[in-house]
């Protein structure tokens, strides 16, 4: 089976076909970072405005690139939330008009199980298994027992790791988004020049919840009270490192006590996987994997393409569901809100 998805939920355009023996036919993107640099942050309304005018020329790109017209797909899937309203409804209604004039069935994802799943789509890894999604807009654990079947066991109570990343690379003036620029410019820095506070660590957090505001805010306010140090190289360096090496202190620390969470209160399981854009950071990849390993886990990370925002793991969730006979009407709205253990649901 060919499946085509769609991803429009935030500044990522993408389109991909994937097929039922887990290849990647192709897998087009297009980013907007461009366009929301000036802002420093992603504008919803340019976001959408400008998802309508890639969304075509994607698809078309994704066909050609993997020699296949519409013909050929047998499947269309879309992630249909969470995420921005307009982005969302540029996508949906996109794969809905292509599901209905092709009459081929029409699969909604959630974009957490996309990136949840793609893990399945890369590796031989079976339900059931632990993962850390990381991303812009999510910092959560869940525990996954099947396809559709998601228990959420903790996660940010407030910003998200990405978007703690974000505002770091905005303070200290650098390209948006500020996660991957962070982490270039902490490779030279000093991760002990700074320290900062790790919230929710203490043993008396016996929960899995995670919080980034405090911190984000601890840096935000160091660097303003040390704006003449701006200009200096390796000031943003040592901000960019001791920042890095705070969040790979807490979610290491977090991930531990989730593993032992699910020994004992889940069914047996082998792996570990993190996923979402901020596990394309390399640092942390390293710290997870040494980390699983010493908890006698199996560590999974998708590739660093994969991670991020894009069309291949939203059609990789599209199979899984429709394997499963999950389909979806076309009457099947946007949800801007849509925690990943509430789609057990529809
Ligand atoms: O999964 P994703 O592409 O979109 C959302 O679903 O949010 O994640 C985007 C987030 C952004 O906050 C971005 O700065 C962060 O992932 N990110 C990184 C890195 N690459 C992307 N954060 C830290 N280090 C990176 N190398
Ligand atoms: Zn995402």
């Amino acid at each position: 089976m060919k499946i085509l998805g769609i991803e429009s939920s935030c500044d990522d355009t993408s389109v991909a076909i994937v097929n039922s023996k887990k290849q990647i036919l192709s897998n087009e993107r297009i980013s907007q970072d461009d366009i929301h640099q000036f802002y420093k942050g992603v504008v919803p309304e340019l976001a959408a405005r400008n998802h309508t005018y890639h969304i075509d020329k994607m698809t078309k790109k994704a066909l050609k690139s993997s020699g296949l017209s519409l013909n050929n797909i047998d499947i269309i899937a879309s992630t249909a939330g969470p995420g921005l309203i307009g982005g969302l409804l540029v996508g949906l209604s996109f794969a809905k008009t292509l599901a209905q004039v092709k009459k081929i069935p029409f699969v909604a994802v959630n974009h957490l199980e996309g990136h949840a799943l793609t893990v399945r789509l890369v590796n031989d890894i079976k339900f059931p298994y632990l993962v850390l999604l990381i991303s812009g807009g999510h910092s959560n654990f869940y525990f996954l027992k099947n396809t559709n079947k998601y228990d959420f066991i903790g996660g940010t109570l407030d910003d998200a790791v990405g978007e703690a990343f974000d505002k770091v690379g905005k303070v200290l003036g650098l390209k948006f988004p500020g996660g991957p620029e962070v982490e270039k410019k902490a490779l030279k820095g000093d991760e002990n020049a700074f320290i900062f506070p790790k919230p929710l660590l203490r043993t008396v957090h016996t929960d899995l919840n995670l919080s980034f505001s405090g911190l984000k805010s601890h840096v935000i306010k160091l660097v303003n009270s040390n704006k003449n140090n701006l200009i200096s190289k390796s000031f943003i360096e040592d901000v960019s490192a001791s920042f890095q090496k705070t969040v790979s202190d807490i979610l290491v620390n977090k991930l531990k006590r989730a593993v032992k969470y699910c020994n004992e209160k889940f069914e047996a399981y082998d792996s570990v996987v993190v996923t979402g854009g901020v596990a394309s950071n390399s640092y942390l990849r390293k710290k997870f994997i040494e980390n699983i390993i010493s908890s006698n886990k199996k560590p999974f990370i998708p590739p660093a393409n994969l991670c991020t925002d894009n069309g291949a793991m939203i059609a990789w969730a599209g199979y899984e569901r429709f394997k499963l006979g999950y389909s979806n009407s076309l009457n099947f709205k946007a949800m801007p809100r849509w925690p990943l253990d509430k789609r057990n649901a529809l």
